[in-house]
């Protein structure tokens, strides 16, 4: 449920912010009082969005793999509200292919989105924080940064990538006040899986996996990140918390049959 003032004033990045669970932390942390700069490459979405959601929301078109992009988007939210105190590090994508068959083009397409993407958007946030005298960083993972999916290398590996990134953020960014910490999500109902969640035998596949027994909204999300980069986790910095309905409790199902 959101607390109307917990993030009163701060000003918030949000990259990927015109979906799924960038778009739901949005809104959250609009709800409870913080100014949003939300970065997506749909320029379209972000239109709509600012249209509807009014002063203290910006959309900034920005491609998260491209650092001039990024350092553009944080003089953006410095520029427009004053400085930037909380970052979620949301926007990714995969392309799919086991080892054998994956393109070299479709293995640097998700690992620069996910892995390098989150490198840049640090970087740049985590330089406008330390001139504020500090901040909160929230990396979005997954829980394939632990399990490992059948044709899922580049997405997985970046994944990993990210939970490790966090660490070494926490440790190179106390000094500045900077806390790094990750969300490692299950499964949830976004766009990103729409295709995959279509097919009722694949759907099948993930539930029996899934103690709980469901899928996630983008909602249920928000709680656990924004609690990571709330003054209640002051001295958390450096954690993984996964947010799966138990999954990584049971292992990933078999894709085998489906993915090549
Ligand atoms: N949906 C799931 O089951 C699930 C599970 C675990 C982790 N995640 C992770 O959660 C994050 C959000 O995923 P989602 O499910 O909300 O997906 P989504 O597709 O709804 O949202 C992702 C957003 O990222 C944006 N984006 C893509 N490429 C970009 C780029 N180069 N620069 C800037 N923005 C870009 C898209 O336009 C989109 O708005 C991703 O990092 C994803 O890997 C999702």
């Amino acid at each position: 449920m959101a607390m109307e003032n917990r993030f009163k004033d701060k000003v918030a990045v949000v990259t990927g912010g015109a979906s799924g669970v960038g778009h739901a932390i949005s809104r959250r942390l609009l709800a409870e009082g913080a100014k949003v700069v939300a970065a997506d490459i749909n320029k379209d979405r972000l239109d709509a969005l600012q249209a509807e959601l009014g002063d203290s929301f910006v959309g900034v078109k920005t491609d998260v793999t491209q650092e001039a992009h990024v350092e553009a988007l944080v003089g953006e939210a410095v520029e427009r509200f004053g400085g930037l105190d909380i970052a979620f590090n949301v926007a990714g994508a995969s392309k799919a292919g086991t080892i054998i068959n994956l393109s070299e083009a479709d293995w640097d397409f998700t690992v620069d989105l996910c892995l390098k993407g989150v490198f840049l958007s640090m970087k740049h946030e985590a330089k406008a924080m330390t001139k504020r005298g500090g901040g909160a960083i929230v990396n979005v993972a997954s829980l394939n940064a632990h399990v490992p999916m059948y044709s899922g290398s580049a997405y997985a590996s970046a994944k990993a990538g990210v939970e490790m990134l966090t660490k070494n953020g926490a440790l190179e960014m106390a000094r500045n006040g900077i806390r790094v910490n990750a969300i490692l999500p299950g499964l949830i109902e976004t766009p990103l899986t729409a295709g995959l969640l279509q097919s009722e035998e694949i759907t099948a596949a993930y539930m029996e996996r899934i103690p709980m027994g469901r899928a996630a909204k983008p909602e249920e999300m928000t709680g656990p990140a924004l609690f990571l980069a709330s003054d209640d986790a002051g001295y958390v910095s450096g954690a993984s918390l996964l947010v799966d309905g138990a999954w990584a409790t049971s292992g990933y199902p078999d894709l085998s049959r489906w993915f090549s």
